[in-house]
């Protein structure tokens, strides 16, 4: 189950970086697009996470509940918030639309990540 656990845990640290790799890369870019890898990385930081926990109770692990349903509130907000923020990027790069609001979208997907970080390393 360890293997399992591990392989789940590094899927969980590629989902994070598909999110944070294209947010920073578009720091200093005047106008902010939500990339599929953001959307895709959104989606799996809540299935790999569902899993993780699935895995620490199969173990017998203590699961801290509240922090666990902190983490799934905020990653579902982030998930919602870049689907539509990919759609909306889509529609403007297909020419219906502009670009700009969906910076809106990319600042709340970078910073709510990073919070989900936080939460992550530091409610022990
Ligand atoms: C964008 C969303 C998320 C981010 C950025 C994130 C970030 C992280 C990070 C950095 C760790 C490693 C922490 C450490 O080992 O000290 C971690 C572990 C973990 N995360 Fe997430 N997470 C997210 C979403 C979720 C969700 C939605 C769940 C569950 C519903 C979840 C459940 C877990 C669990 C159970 C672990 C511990 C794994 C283990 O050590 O066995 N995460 N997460």
């Amino acid at each position: 189950m360890d293997v399992l656990r591990y392989a789940l845990l590094i899927l969980h640290f590629i989902g994070l970086a598909a999110i944070l790799g294209p947010f920073l890369d578009q720091l200093r870019a005047s106008a902010k697009r939500i990339t599929q890898t953001m959307v895709w990385g959104a989606r799996a930081q809540v299935l790999t996470g569902i899993l993780l926990v699935g895995v620490a109770e199969m173990n017998d692990v203590d699961v801290d509940h509240a922090k666990i349903g902190v983490k799934l509130a905020v990653a579902l907000a982030i998930a919602g918030l870049a689907e539509v923020g990919g759609k909306k990027t889509r529609a403007a790069l297909a020419g219906d639309g502009d670009l700009a609001p969906v910076r809106t979208f990319w600042w709340l997907v970078g910073a709510l990540t990073v919070v989900n970080i936080i939460v992550a390393v530091s409610w022990r």
